[in-house]
């Protein structure tokens, strides 16, 4: 940056690359000391990073007292005030598009307490990507007054064709291991972390994809609202994308599954494995043995939701 600096006895200039000197100058050379604070004001303003600011480093640096020696001190409190803002904005901005062009938004859930509502606003979720390639948002289903809600990964390919969550191959498995465990399942509230199919093509298969974690955040809001309103006693996580989604990616079903754990979404929450794991066995004594252990968490989940 160039500089200069004034004085009545000497100057001294900077241009880049050398200092040169010149004779003092009068305080009416100077040029007038608005028109020069305004332009460093701009500038200052428009280097301003919200989401670097230190205050206290800033107050260690350079005490408040001298802070009306600095034209730019004016700005500071407005631009903390703005800081939380302008954060907001550039987060928004930079998440709002990845190395494909995808976008992710917030998802349009609206303050209610009915399901339907709920459901029928999601239908038109544009908050992640994965609307695109599916048929329809698969919402949660059940009844309001549920104490039990069921929390898969994300809907098949037959739950994207229906609009109905664990109806295909899975769901008949879960729904066969309900009725073993005493539950019935249309007095449970099932949904999934992420509402919308995310699939492959091969062939003329649509094969399942794991969701992202940004997939997963976009849907949150939505299983979010459906805790708020149905409020169960206890919820399932089936797998391990329902299980991290709310205990964070280093949770382990293997280690926790079974067991009564709390969570700030839902005062007890009991985690198993995802029925389809029960699908992929690889020996009718392993799937025998993965059923029965299944079918006990989902007991041990019963038996937390009528217990005080
Ligand atoms: N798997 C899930 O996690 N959810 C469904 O609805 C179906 C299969």
């Amino acid at each position: 940056m160039r500089w200069s600096i004034l004085t009545p006895d000497l100057c001294a200039h900077w241009d880049g690359r050398a200092l040169s000197f010149t004779a003092g100058v009068p305080r009416s050379a100077v040029p007038a000391e608005g028109e020069m604070e305004n332009l460093w004001r701009t500038y200052y303003a428009n280097i301003f990073n919200p989401a670097r600011v230190k205050v206290h480093a800033m107050r260690a640096e350079m005490p408040k007292k001298y802070w009306r020696n600095l034209p730019e001190a004016t700005l500071i409190p407005e631009l903390l005030r703005e800081a939380p803002r302008r954060v907001e904005t550039m987060m928004k901005k930079s998440a709002a598009k990845n190395a494909k062009g995808d976008e992710w938004r917030p998802a349009p859930v609206p303050a209610t307490s009915s399901l339907a509502t709920l459901r029928e606003a999601a239908q038109s979720c544009t908050a992640c990507p994965l609307y695109k390639n599916a048929t329809q948002t698969v919402f949660g289903e059940g009844p309001k007054k549920a104490t039990l809600m069921l929390l898969g990964e994300q809907p098949g390919d037959q739950e994207d064709l229906s609009g109905k969550p664990f109806i295909g191959p899975a769901g008949q498995l879960l729904d066969r291991a309900l009725e073993e465990a005493g539950i019935d399942r249309n007095a449970v509230y099932v949904t999934n972390t992420v509402k919308h199919f995310k699939w492959e093509p091969r062939g003329k298969r649509r094969i399942h994809q794991k969701p992202s974690s940004r997939d997963i955040a976009a849907c949150r809001p939505w299983m979010e609202a459906e805790l708020r309103v149905v409020r169960p006693a206890v919820l399932v996580c089936l797998g391990s994308t329902a299980a991290q989604a709310l205990f964070g990616s280093s949770f382990r079903v293997t280690r926790e599954r079974g067991r009564v754990l709390e969570s700030e979404l839902a005062p007890r929450v009991v985690t198993t494995v995802h029925p389809s794991s029960l699908l992929r066995q690889p020996d009718e004594e392993s799937r025998r043995r993965e059923y029965a252990l299944f079918v006990d968490d989902l007991r041990a989940a019963l038996r937390a939701s009528t217990e005080k």
